[in-house]
Parts: C-alpha cells; sequence; structure tokens
C-alpha cells in the first residue's frame, strides 16, 4: 500500500468506524433534517401561536438547522378533534390543545382546568401545573401514546353574547359555544344556558349567522377571530382559565438521537417560559384592541353580581367531581384555597 493509499484506507476506517459507533436513529437524524409539523388552531399573533414560533426558531437554531419545525396555525391543517388523532397517528409531530380538549380523548382529569373559579390567579394556577399534580397529569396521556412536553397559557376567560350578561338569570336560554368539555357543559347548564359543542374555527361563523349566541374566550382568542365583530356585549367575569398542553407523538420523540432530543427540550423550556411571559400582555392588547373597535360593550361585573356568579358556579365543582376525580379535584382546590 502506497502512503497515500494508506492515509485514504485510514480515514475511511476512522469515518465508518466512528459511524458505526452512533446508535442507527443518530446516523439516520444525521443524513436528514428531521421535520416537526406543529398544527393549531388559534391565529399566529396570540400566546400559543406566538409560543410555537418561538419554538420553531429556538429548534432549529440550537440543532443547528437538523431539525425543521413547520407551524400550521388557524385550523390549516386539523380542527380540534381530528388534530389529536393526527398525532396519535403520527401525521403531526406536535400539538398544543386547550386542556378542555384531552375529555374526549379519555384522559378526563385535565377537565379539572376547566372548573368554574377554581384558579383565582395566574400563582394558584402555576402551583398546580409546576408542582407535583401538573406532572402526574402530563404523565397520564402516555397510555395514549403522548407525552406531554409543557404546560402554555392563555388567559381567563370572558363570556360574550349580543344580550348583556350581567347576572346568572341573563343566561336562560342562551345557545352558547363550548370547547368539547363535560365541565364547561355542566358550568353553562348551571347558568341556564343551552352548551353548543363547536370545533374552534366553526365558531366565528355559527356566531355571525345566529347558529349560538353567545361563547366564552380569552380575549386573545376572541380578538384574533373577529369575535368581537359579531357579539354586542362582553363582561369580563374571568370566570375560567384556558391554558394548553404541549404534548408530542410520544415514539417519535423517543426515537430522536438523544443529543437532537436535549436541544429540542431545551428549546421547549424557553419557549414556554416565553409563552407564559407574554400571555398576559397579549390578552391586554386584544381587550384594549377590542375596545378600541367599539363594537363591543365590555362590561365589569359589581361585588353583588359576582356574589350571583359564584354562588350558580360554585357547586359544578362537587357536580363534576367523580368525573374528574374526587381526590384530583380536593387537592387541586387545597393548592388553590378554593373549595
Ligand atoms: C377553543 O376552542 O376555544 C380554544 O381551545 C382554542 C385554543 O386553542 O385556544
Amino acid at each position: 500500500m502506497t502512503t497515500t493509499t494508506r492515509r485514504q484506507f485510514n480515514r475511511l476506517m476512522g469515518a465508518t468506524a466512528i459511524a458505526a459507533a452512533l446508535p442507527l436513529s443518530a446516523r439516520r437524524a444525521r443524513a436528514e433534517t428531521i421535520t416537526i409539523k406543529f398544527s393549531h388552531v388559534v391565529a399566529p399573533d396570540t400566546p400559543k401561536g406566538r409560543g410555537a414560533e418561538k419554538f420553531k426558531e429556538l429548534a432549529e437554531k440550537y440543532t443547528d438547522g437538523q431539525v425543521k419545525v413547520e407551524v400550521y396555525p388557524n385550523s390549516q391543517l386539523y380542527k380540534d378533534k381530528e388534530e389529536l388523532e393526527a398525532l396519535q397517528l403520527g401525521a403531526v409531530q406536535m400539538l398544543a390543545p386547550s386542556l378542555a380538549k384531552f375529555g374526549p380523548l379519555g384522559v378526563r382529569a385535565f377537565e379539572a382546568f376547566d372548573l368554574p373559579l377554581i384558579f383565582p390567579d395566574k400563582d394558584a394556577l402555576r402551583r398546580v401545573t409546576n408542582g407535583p399534580i401538573g406532572k402526574e397529569m402530563l404523565g397520564m396521556l402516555s397510555e395514549k401514546g403522548i407525552l406531554g412536553l409543557a404546560f402554555w397559557d392563555n388567559g381567563f376567560k370572558i363570556m360574550s353574547a349580543n344580550s348583556p350578561l350581567h347576572i346568572p338569570d341573563d343566561f336562560l336560554g342562551l345557545k352558547m359555544r363550548i370547547q368539547s368539555s363535560k365541565v364547561l357543559e355542566a358550568q353553562m347548564n348551571a347558568l341556564g344556558a343551552i352548551p353548543q359543542v363547536l370545533a374552534f374555527s366553526e365558531v366565528y361563523q355559527a356566531l355571525q349567522t345566529g347558529v349560538v349566541d353567545g361563547t366564552e374566550n380569552p380575549p386573545s382568542n376572541m380578538y384574533t377571530q373577529k369575535m368581537h365583530e359579531v357579539q354586542k356585549h362582553a363582561t369580563l367575569s374571568r370566570h375560567g382559565y384556558l391554558g394548553y398542553a404541549v404534548i408530542v407523538n410520544a415514539k417519535f420523540w423517543a426515537d430522536l438521537p438523544d443529543d437532537i432530543r436535549g436541544q429540542l427540550d431545551q428549546a421547549m423550556a424557553e419557549a414556554s417560559d416565553f409563552t407564559n411571559g407574554i400571555a398576559l400582555e397579549e390578552n391586554e392588547r386584544a381587550l384594549n384592541a377590542m375596545k378600541e373597535a367599539g363594537t363591543t360593550e365590555f362590561y365589569e361585573l359589581t361585588a353583588d353580581e359576582r356574589k350571583q356568579w359564584v354562588e350558580t358556579l360554585l357547586p359544578v365543582h362537587d357536580e363534576m367531581s367523580d368525573r374528574i376525580g374526587a381526590d384530583l379535584v380536593k387537592r387541586i382546590q387545597k393548592e388553590t384555597g378554593v373549595a
């Protein structure tokens, strides 16, 4: 063997040895770009929409372009129910459904987040999501082939309709759109309304055509879907919370090369801090924009009216406790100080 040939031979053997030392999945990843399709149902300029974009930016940066994240907002790819099926089938890899949408999947514990008035403020919510309860709840998704990565905030909900909503009696007979949660159904029933489950992408049209009379949303969702253009009244009731669990197909995540998974975990941790840091501000911005638009009259409850809401809505906790898991409801109530 000439010196040049030996050098070439050694280089080749060295490269082969290094390649062989890498696990198959890692070698494959080195050769191909890994694509993560992140599908969601809201507008890009919402807490979730901006969070998804932040994750994309950081994931692509930390993996040096080995991972490409494609974000599909506004139900472009899938609507509410379909997106969870698509994740389980591997047609998309990442979602952030609202916590109210896990019941139909068979994980009823998540409906605890829909209990009216259960979180007096964000700190109480954080004690639950950042503590052992939050961890346990994300863990419940594993039997569905789903891995829960993080909790993302949207915000506290307001009620809207074409008639004023000051006291529970104002809801009598109104058709109110809800997400697919039995707890939200019970909440609307308690108010005397008629709950109607509709996919998020269908709400604007349903309000516009009178299929439903009203709905509940954090301001950011109401504004970015232009619902304020078709709702004359809104009450700043902040009677319930809307947030998300960021989830991935568990097999997809487990099959990632370790270093890539670590970089994505880092990107997710930072994107979560970002999202939870902007959510309040995004909702305030949306509320101000709707006030300026002048198409909806916004109303703050008086102390006496709020008392009536509390008396009407708190019994929903007991009513739904068995469905959610009585022990879990008690532990959350203990953490938040609301019983
Ligand atoms: C809704 O359906 O009202 C929300 O879950 C939409 C969302 O993802 O914020």
